[in-house]
């Protein structure tokens, strides 16, 4: 079986190739890489159950490049299995002197056909880096930008609708783009106020897409309730192999009523490093093409079929590269998640 150095020393030279003709040399390798595989999502909402139709509805495809795409129920419009996320270690990196890493994280997304790239003013410099990196390297319209608006106070209460106004034109500067792709309310603050304005902005033309999103627990109930009640194109949430709440109603939920999941936290940040640290990954692993911990477990997630898109986080351009493998070859059917999960269940909690 190849091991993540030897799957990265591949893709690696590959990715370098990339920076300088994307898609077509990619198109040459990946044809090699893919040979046999569909990118079929068979995925059963929870691990072990019969889910039928599971690979047809997952809409996941693999298309020429042998990417993996899945289409934004709303539009049909069809967007990478993988993008990237900007909090956590790329916000660290955002706030330094130096941003040359995140540079090159996003020029290998972007070389290895990924688009969606997950921020937020919340994120402190993330937004505002990305932003300037992605002009610099003429990828700002190559991007599918997922940015959010929250004003309201921490813990809730009212949003100021003239601060959510100023907060919207500041992403639009920053990101550089007359039109952004989606805005989601951040953290379910005040969707009351926020959430017409989004409308508005999409009504107008300005904004493509918009959405909610939360990871907190005790912002649940109001995610389900507002997809009930709201016309949604998006939802962002926390799911992972070892964090599988949203499978019990918020995921089925999204199928329902025609909702694209962004997810989020997919490693549960460090957590899923921690519980397998020092371990080898299965022999098995390779049946669905993982190739690494972080394909292991960006495939599970995306082998359930009511998600769009992962936004893994990272500030290594070697991550990035390994994370965008999960975006080709096999994912695991029903039969794999559970031996997945019970893989993931027998190691130590973090
Ligand atoms: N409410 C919300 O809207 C909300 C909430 C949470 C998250 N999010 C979004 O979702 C994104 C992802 O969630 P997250 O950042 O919390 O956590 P995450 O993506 O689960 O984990 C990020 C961590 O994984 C590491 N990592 C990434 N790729 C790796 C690889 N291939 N091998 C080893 N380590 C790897 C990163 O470190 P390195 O830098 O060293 O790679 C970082 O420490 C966020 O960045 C954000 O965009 C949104």
């Amino acid at each position: 079986m190849k091991t993540r150095r030897k799957w990265l020393q591949g893709l690696a030279g590959s990715a370098g190739m990339l920076a300088l003709a994307p898609r077509a040399t990619f198109a040459a390798q990946a044809a090699g890489a893919q040979t046999g595989s569909q990118g079929g999502a068979k995925a059963g909402a929870r691990a072990g159950e019969a889910h039928t139709g599971a690979q047809t509805d997952a809409q996941a495809t693999a298309g020429a490049s042998g990417l993996i795409t899945r289409a934004i129920p709303s539009t049909g419009e069809r967007i990478p299995i993988i993008g990237l996320g900007s909090s956590a270690t790329f916000a660290q990196v955002a706030r330094s002197e130096d941003a040359t890493a995140l540079r090159q994280v996003l020029e290998r997304m972007v070389a290895l056909g990924g688009t969606v790239f997950d921020t937020a003013p919340g994120y402190g410099a993330s937004e505002e880096v990305a932003g300037r990196i992605a002009q610099e390297l003429g990828i700002a319209d190559k991007l599918f930008w997922a940015t959010k608006l929250n004003v309201a106070p921490r813990g809730g209460g009212a949003a100021d609708p003239a601060a959510a106004r100023r907060q919207l034109e500041t992403s639009f500067e920053r990101i550089g783009r007359p039109v952004i792709d989606l805005v989601q309310v951040h953290n379910m603050g005040d969707i009351r106020t926020q959430l017409p304005i989004l409308r508005e902005m999409k009504e107008r033309g300005r904004v493509r897409y918009i959405g909610v999103t939360t990871t907190f627990e005790g912002q649940y109930q109001a995610l389900v309730d507002a997809m009930r009640s709201e016309t949604l194109d998006f939802i962002g949430t926390n799911y992972a192999i070892d964090d599988r709440d949203a499978e019990r109603t918020i995921l089925p939920l999204a199928r329902e009523r025609g909702i694209a999941v962004l997810v989020y936290a997919p490693f549960g940040r460090t957590r899923l490093w921690r519980r397998v640290a020092g371990r080898e990954l299965p022999e098995w692993a390779s049946e669905f093409d993982a190739h690494s911990w972080a394909q292991f477990f960006l495939k599970f997630v995306a082998s359930h079929p009511a998600v769009t898109a992962i936004t893994p986080a990272t500030s290594r351009p070697a991550n990035m590269i390994d994370n965008m493998g999960a975006a080709r070859g096999r994912l695991p059917d029903v039969a794999q998640r559970k031996r997945m999960i019970e893989l993931v269940e027998g190691l130590p909690s973090a």
